[in-house]
């Protein structure tokens, strides 16, 4: 077995890769549109969402994808010490999940890192590839799906008449793509307090975004053909409330998501959290058709998060776990 870039594949080669990832993917949503080839090309070219640094492998048997890594490297000081995997194909071929994590390993190493989460669905084969190699699982994310034309209407208009009891001197701002320069200040601040969401036992530190951290978020998603939606809330003198987005997949538009949704600390309890929800699934009725299916993901502490998408309509489908452990854990349990 070896391990080599995903874009230094041969056709043959990337499209087993490319067969690895959808099999993965559907083992935990069998509804899920299958990643395309571009979607994946992309993902290995452009890939620097949440302003870190994204690599991507794949595990050959002769000419022959096993296993698909993906590592990412926490690039905020606060969590020098951290990177993520994903290893797609790692509870098919456990050899090939391990051959990948070694040498991502070397990676993690040589970039001074000790610590490795790893994430996926906590489907038993996958739990025994983490566990098996010392991780403990630290996280639970309750990964669930919401039918966009069943949502109740009149629920969504009464969520966005009720703010006017607790929040009228509240503004949203929509935008797409990239904020608008005069609420990069405010849309920064609301960005980082995405920290707030519970991380349970993780060895995670928050995360301060800059606004250039913000400028090259926004621009890796636009170059990986997604079409970002925002919705940012703000005081009459334009200080940050919160925010919501959806990621429009424009490869298979049936495989977008809602992601961040955040009320700062001191707006909380006002009907916020529920307005920017309700908005934001009208805006996607009126503009985007094609999106009939959203997908998000809560830590199963989450209360309050949980409170809001489930009156909504979200049902669960599964739930990931985030193992972790040190790299000497890893490195012995692979010797
Ligand atoms: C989740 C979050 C966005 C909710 O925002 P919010 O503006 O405070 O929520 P709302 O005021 O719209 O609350 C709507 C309802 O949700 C429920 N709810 C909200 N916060 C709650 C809490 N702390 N405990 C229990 N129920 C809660 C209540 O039913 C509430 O209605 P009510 O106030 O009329 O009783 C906010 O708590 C937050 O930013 N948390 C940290 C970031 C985070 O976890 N984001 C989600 C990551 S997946």
């Amino acid at each position: 077995m070896h391990v080599r870039p995903l874009l230094q594949t041969t056709d043959e080669q990337f499209a087993s890769a490319l067969a690895v990832q959808q099999r993965a993917e559907q083992a935990y949503d069998p509804q899920v549109p299958p990643i395309t080839a571009e979607e994946l090309r992309l993902l290995g070219a452009h890939d620097r969402s949440n302003a870190n640094r994204h690599e991507r492998f794949v595990v050959l048997d002769a000419d022959e994808t096993s296993a698909v890594c993906h590592l990412e490297f926490e690039l905020d000081e606060a969590n020098a010490h951290l990177a993520s995997t994903e290893i797609f194909g790692a509870a098919d071929d456990p050899d090939a999940g391990r051959a990948g994590l070694a040498t991502m390993l070397d990676l993690v190493e040589e970039d001074g890192r000790t610590s490795v989460l790893g994430w996926g669905p906590q489907l038993p084969a996958e739990s025994a590839f983490w566990e098996g190699l010392g991780a403990e699982l630290r996280y639970r994310e309750r990964i669930s799906v919401l039918d966009v034309a069943a949502v109740d209407a009149d629920l969504m208009a009464s969520w966005i008449d009720q703010r006017n009891e607790r929040a009228a001197d509240v503004q949203l701002v929509r935008f797409i793509n990239r904020c608008p320069d005069e609420h990069l200040d405010a849309w920064t601040a609301s960005r980082s307090a995405m920290s707030d969401a519970p991380m349970e036992g993780l060895d995670i530190n928050d995360t301060v975004y800059d606004s250039a951290d913000i400028r090259e978020d926004e621009a890796s998603l636009v170059a990986l053909g997604y079409r970002m939606m925002y919705l940012l809330a703000l005081t009459p003198d334009g200080a940050p409330v919160g925010h919501t987005t959806v990621r429009v997949n424009t490869h298979r538009p049936g495989a977008s998501d809602q992601w961040d949704t955040v009320v700062l600390a001191d707006h909380r309890r006002r009907g916020v959290g529920r307005w920017l929800k309700a908005e934001m699934w009208r805006w996607l009725r009126e503009t985007e058709p094609d999106v009939t299916r959203l997908g998000t993901g809560n830590a199963q502490s989450n209360d309050p998060m949980l409170a809001i998408n489930v009156a909504m309509g979200y049902v669960p489908l599964c739930v990931f776990g985030a193992w972790q452990a040190d790299v000497t854990t890893y490195r012995q349990a692979l010797a």
